[in-house]
């Protein structure tokens, strides 16, 4: 181990020690309250301990974990359990992501249900919006919005704000994982923009500060409340930041970064905007001042444009699968036209909680979301001139795969097979050749940014093959 390993491994040490001092702090402070719920400190003086301790302990918390995680690293970098746990750093990441992530939009989905479907004319009493009744699980539910607040606000008001912010944290350290620890053969493609990896994460992290402060900014005008033109006008910033993303990074890697940047704006959304102005909503209620109705409105607003981006992150998120949308020529052509299809399907499913049919929103959606698969289908092949043998095929791909996809591969990066593909024997490519002809003809995304510089009349060569039966001979 290095020198910096000991230090990072004492510094580990020492955070554990502070965090099991902070929990026993935490538990006395939970007592103490408990124990004085009758004397005359102020409540929210121990609710203020309470919250600091709490504050100290998860902070503890959070920065054992990272030093845990470097020091282990570090631990094993350069062995061949380097890769193993980057692999499972990778699966824990991503399983609090999307566990994160669930929790955050199903209840930002249900709200807006809630809104859109509350009863709102029959038996609801003068200080209510409506109510609604609803059965789930084991029971029923009597649920009712206020119109502005209740006379005296709960002691217990929960808030909906970690499953945000957990979300983004979470994707934030599973982009470093996934892309900026490798950021030389995921993020960088020279064949799009030979920059270095440091300059390429700069610029990812960069980009996702700008869109939120142009975003915020443009808020902030009267041109919020221009329903359509500032759809419109959002949609075109977000092809400008979908078309740069796709000439600076890997296809890939730049699908991920639109769907980082416009997360990124839903959780500064809530961050900076929707959980101050519910604060300040709150404070008034308590000091009996009268409310602000801009910051309802305001925070409602945004909480309307993060609805409308859900759909959209959940493809990206989910594009990273499907080589067929990254794959293709344009690829910032199909982000845009998929984004704008998913959030014509939102605005259906939003009009249609409201009651009010739409017969035109879905088809049109639908058929823009199919536009993508039309645009992004294969081309019509040509006519292969003669039969292609195996041997021909096999030469291509030692030459420009088995550095990557061996038992034992020789590239710079991948110390074992990615996924598992090896095409050492005959038999492993004639059995693969589906996936192959998947990703090194119809999409092309193999070799990784055509690392080993495969031509095209290879690729036709074994697209030949593959369809005159994929034969050994
Ligand atoms: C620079 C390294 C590299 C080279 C060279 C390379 N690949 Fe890959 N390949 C990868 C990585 C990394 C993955 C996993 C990520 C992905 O699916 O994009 C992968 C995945 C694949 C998959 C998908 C496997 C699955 O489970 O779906 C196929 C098929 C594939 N490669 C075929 C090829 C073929 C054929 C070639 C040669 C023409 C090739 N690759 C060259 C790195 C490489």
């Amino acid at each position: 181990m290095t020198m910096s390993g000991y230090v990072l491994l004492s510094i580990l040490f020492i955070l554990l020690v502070m965090l099991v001092i902070m929990t026993y702090y935490l538990r006395a402070v939970d007592k103490q309250q408990v124990l004085e719920e009758a004397d005359d400190i102020p409540a929210t003086i121990k609710v203020r301990n309470v919250v600091t301790a709490q504050t100290f302990v998860y902070t503890a918390i959070v920065l054992t974990s990272v030093c845990m995680l470097v020091s282990l690293y570090l631990i094993v970098k350069g062995t061949i359990w380097e890769g193993h746990l980057m692999e499972w750093m990778n699966i824990v990441i991503r399983l609090m992501h999307i566990t994160f992530g669930i929790a955050w939009i199903g209840a930002s989905f249900y709200f807006v249900f809630l809104e859109n479907a509350l009863n709102r004319t029959k038996d609801v009493r003068e200080e209510l919006a409506g109510n609604l009744w609803a059965v789930h699980g084991g029971g029923f539910y009597y649920l009712e919005k206020y119109k502005v607040a209740p006379k005296t606000i709960p002691k217990h008001l929960h808030w909906f704000k970690y499953e945000a912010y957990f979300t983004w944290l979470s994707g934030f350290c599973l982009l470093f994982v996934v892309y900026y620890f490798n950021a030389k053969a995921l993020l960088i493609d020279k064949n799009v923009l030979d920059i270095s990896p440091l300059a390429g994460i700069s610029i990812g992290v960069g980009s996702f500060v700008v869109a939120w402060i142009l975003y915020d900014l443009i808020c902030k005008t009267s041109f919020v409340r221009k329903g359509i033109w500032f759809a419109l006008t959002g949609f075109i910033i977000c092809i400008g930041f979908a078309y740069f993303y796709c000439h600076v990074f890997s296809a890939r890697a730049a699908y991920m970064h639109f769907g980082a940047m416009l997360g990124s704006i839903m959780v500064a959304n809530v961050f900076f905007v929707i959980i101050p102005a519910q604060k300040a909503m709150v404070k008034a209620a308590t000091e009996n001042q009268p409310l602000d109705p801009k910051l309802g409105k305001n925070a409602g607003l945004r909480s309307l444009h993060n609805n409308y981006f859900t759909l959209p992150v959940l493809f990206v998120m989910i594009s990273n699968h499907f080589p067929s949308t990254f794959g293709f020529e344009y690829p910032w052509v199909v982000l845009a036209i998929i984004s704008l299809g998913a959030a014509g399907v939102k605005h259906y499913l939003n009009l249609k909680e409201k009651g009010q049919l739409s017969v035109w929103v879905l088809p049109v959606s639908i058929i823009i979301l199919l536009s993508a698969a039309y645009i992004s289908a294969p081309q019509k092949p040509g006519e292969c001139k003669s039969v292609v043998s195996f041997a021909e095929v096999n030469a291509i791909i030692q030459q420009r795969c088995i550095s990557c996809h061996s038992a034992s591969p020789t590239d710079d990066f991948y110390t074992a097979p990615p996924n598992g593909i090896t095409y050492d024997t005959p038999d492993n490519i004639v059995k693969l050749k589906d996936k192959i002809m998947q990703r090194v003809v119809l999409t092309k995304s193999m070799p990784q940014n055509n690392k080993t510089n495969m031509t095209e009349k290879e690729r036709e060569l074994i697209r030949c093959w593959i369809d005159q039966g994929a034969s050994l001979k």
